[in-house]
């Protein structure tokens, strides 16, 4: 039986000639795999025919839009995921969920090898064949654009040469990754780092600068994750997306950075996260009200690295499986409403409410008749500074106290 390769693809032009590509290269049978996770563009079925008119012996859709949300970017929210405080992990949320739509088909056609579209130059190589190797440590590796020289000049004038079924002069300047959790939009002038965006850059995001009135949300969470949207019961996925729609007509979510990629490189990349930023912005309030101190602070550093975990590639690592185990017992008790309020780029929490609330209004009051006995606070300063005190004393019996 001829060598099979399961190819991770999109419909766009570089995976549809790696196709052929690879099969001329290899000699196997390549069978496409296309997965939704909710970015939207092309019908499905149109893009599984065009896998086969490029020479796939197999086309294979899978529809991962409720996994990805519940899987995938549940976790992220329950972690506040922010890779370098802003970017809310879009690309790097999708790699595994489409690797394990890939190695299930690679078992289900009896393939040997994975192969991927990304260049040598980006996460995404990595976080494929991390994956990969994660779950199939029997699998090979294949990346055409990458291992076998497969430059966009060749791909143009292969599929003409061919006539394949796609679009070759349709030259969108910008390299895109797009899912339901965001977008991230790079290359062509954006490469300048000192050049601003512009309006065609943004597709999930209306200007903030000329927003709509202002629109208000109450989202109630059980167990961290969004469970109603004003009253209205959701799924996370139709959270995500409709806090998409909603944030994104008020321009939230617009992200601009400068990042530290995997591979060492700082690049640009515009991201759009509406719904993500929203939710995050709310989810992370809530913990606010209803997580104990000292499991919140510990919680921030370890979502970050949870966050750093995912986005080095690392998803079905050991370490981030057992960060998981950390993150989901802290969301026990985050349930409730919160109410945000979306206007002008900016997704702003007015109020919250929760049975499990940790805010003591009787304790944290002002005004006449709290409970908090404030004769206790000072028994409480002369113990807690007691060390501070004594170190103090020391450095001024040695004359090294700091200089006033
Ligand atoms: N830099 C982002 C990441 O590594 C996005 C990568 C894909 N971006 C793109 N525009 N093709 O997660």
């Amino acid at each position: 039986m001829a060598e099979r390769v399961v190819l991770a693809y999109s419909g766009g032009l570089d995976t549809s000639v790696g196709i052929g590509w690879i099969g001329e290269a290899t000699g196997a049978e390549v069978i496409a795999v296309a997965v939704d996770v909710g970015q939207g563009g092309e019908n499905l079925e149109t893009i599984r025919q065009r896998a086969l008119a490029c020479g796939a012996v197999e086309a294979y859709v899978a529809d991962a839009r409720e996994e990805f949300a519940t899987e995938y970017c549940m976790p992220a929210l329950a972690a506040n995921a922010l890779y370098m405080d802003r970017y809310p992990l879009v690309s790097a949320l999708s790699r595994p969920v489409i690797v394990k739509h890939l190695v299930r088909a690679a078992r289900q056609f009896e393939a040997d090898t994975v192969a991927h579209g990304c260049t040598g130059k980006g996460n995404d190589q990595v976080r494929f064949e991390v994956s990969i190797t994660s779950l199939a440590p029997d699998l090979k590796c294949l990346a055409p654009v990458r291992d076998l020289a497969l430059t966009r000049a060749a791909a143009i004038e292969y599929a003409e040469r061919r006539s394949l079924p796609i679009e070759t002069t349709k030259s969108s300047p910008f390299s895109i990754d797009q899912n339901v959790w965001g977008r991230a939009v790079e290359t062509g002038f954006l490469e300048d780092i000192w050049n601003g965006p512009t309006k065609d850059v943004y597709t999930y995001t209306d200007d903030p600068g000329f927003p709509p009135i202002e629109d208000e949300a109450v989202i109630r969470f059980a167990g961290g994750v969004p469970v109603e949207i004003d009253g209205r019961a959701v799924t996370p996925l139709q959270a995500i997306q409709e806090m998409n729609r909603r944030a994104g007509a008020q321009g939230i979510g617009r992200i601009d950075i400068v990042e530290d990629r995997l591979v060492g490189i700082k690049s640009r990349e515009v991201y759009e996260a509406p719904g993500a930023v929203a939710l995050i912005a709310a989810h992370a309030e809530l913990e606010n009200v209803t997580v104990e101190r000292e499991l919140a602070r510990f919680k921030r550093t370890v979502g970050q690295r949870w966050t750093e975990l995912v986005y080095d590639g690392m998803w079905f690592s050991p370490l981030k499986r057992a960060l998981d185990a950390f993150i989901a017992s802290t969301q026990v008790f985050v349930e409730g409403e919160v109410r945000i309020t979306l206007h002008g780029g900016r997704a702003v929490v007015t109020g919250r409410r929760s049975e499990a609330s940790l805010y003591d209004f009787n304790l944290a009051t002002y005004d006449e008749g709290d409970t908090f006995d404030q004769s206790q606070a000072r028994g409480f300063i002369e113990l807690y500074g007691m060390q501070s005190k004594l170190a103090a004393a020391r450095d001024a019996k040695l004359g090294r106290a700091p200089v006033l």
